[in-house]
């Protein structure tokens, strides 16, 4: 199983090159400009077209089975609204591989089409009453108050919701899902990312959302916070040996700048 996250963090780390081709580079000397049958990027306003060009490398076509979160969850879109998603496209997710894409801050898609893209994420994936009256815990760390997580307590709250799928921490192997408590894993995914995994689950690997890690006993935002930060407290990060690698990789952060 560890294999199935390697790659996808190998994935993640391609689109890296992807991006750069996407995003970086105008038109090569001696290159020609797009004739005038072809439409500017900039009036490009088909969510589809749009999704596919800037979004499906990391976040999978459709919006599932890539290798970063899966924005076409329904549980996930009943957790955000359009002005969160409006923010995060615009803007990126500083010191993760999210990039920025407003021009405005330093990308290349238009207003109209920041605003294409969240009208187009909304009718496409959320599915109004998906929550249906639960109750779940603040799926920003932000937003969860301002107290620390607990690692000491949340090594406890892994071994009673986690460790039944994952193994116990150190055991990766013997379990029916992949170890998350390796460093190379977790070097790659910020602790924002892996509080939307347990809380929203992803549906195209096979997470359960808070509700349902075990069946009959959400989630707390307290539990969510502790594991996040017990979680966090395995990296490779929170020793000294990551914050000396060249690239940048900061304790805590998204992984790659
Ligand atoms: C180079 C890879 C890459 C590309 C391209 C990319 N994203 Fe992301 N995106 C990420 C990563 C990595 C994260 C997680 C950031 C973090 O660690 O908090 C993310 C996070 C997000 C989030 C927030 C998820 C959460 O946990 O709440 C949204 C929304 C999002 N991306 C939308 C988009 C959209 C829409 C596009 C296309 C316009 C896009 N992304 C393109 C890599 C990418
Ligand atoms: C019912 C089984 C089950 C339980 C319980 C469970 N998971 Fe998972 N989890 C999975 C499966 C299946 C996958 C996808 C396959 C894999 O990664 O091995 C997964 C993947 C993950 C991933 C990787 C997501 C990614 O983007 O690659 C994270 C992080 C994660 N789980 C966290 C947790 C945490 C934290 C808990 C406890 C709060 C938990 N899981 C409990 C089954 C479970």
């Amino acid at each position: 199983m560890m294999a199935r996250l390697r790659s996808s963090s190998l994935l993640l780390v391609s689109c890296i090159a992807s991006c750069i081709t996407m995003l970086g580079c105008g038109p090569l000397p001696g290159h020609p400009k797009p004739g005038p049958e072809v439409p500017r990027p900039d009036s490009v306003l088909d969510f589809a077209t749009l999704y596919r060009q800037n979004c499906s490398a990391c976040h999978g076509a459709g919006g599932m089975n890539g290798p970063s979160y899966p924005l076409a969850n329904p549980k996930y879109q009943a957790l955000v609204d359009e002005q969160f998603l409006h923010r995060v496209v615009a803007n990126g997710e500083p010191g993760t591989l999210m990039p920025a894409f407003a021009i405005s801050a330093g990308g290349s898609l238009t207003d109209e089409q920041v605003d294409a893209l969240v009208h187009g994420m909304r009718a496409a994936w959320y599915k109004p009453g998906t929550l249906d009256g639960a109750n779940p815990p603040p799926f920003r760390a932000a937003q969860a108050g301002n107290r620390m997580g607990d690692p000491a307590h949340g090594q406890q709250v892994y071994a009673t919701y986690c460790s039944g799928c994952h193994g116990a921490a150190g055991q990766a192997g013997k379990s029916k899902a992949g170890s998350i408590t390796e460093p190379a894993f977790l070097a790659l995914v910020s602790d924002q990312t892996l509080r939307t995994v347990i809380i929203a689950g992803r549906p195209d690997i096979g997470q359960p959302d808070w509700r349902n890690v075990l069946p009959g006993h959400p989630m707390s935002d307290q539990e969510v916070t502790d594991v996040v930060a017990w979680l966090s407290s395995q990296r490779a990060g929170a020793s000294e040996a990551t914050q000396k690698q060249p690239d940048g990789q900061k304790k805590g952060g998204g992984g790659l700048p």
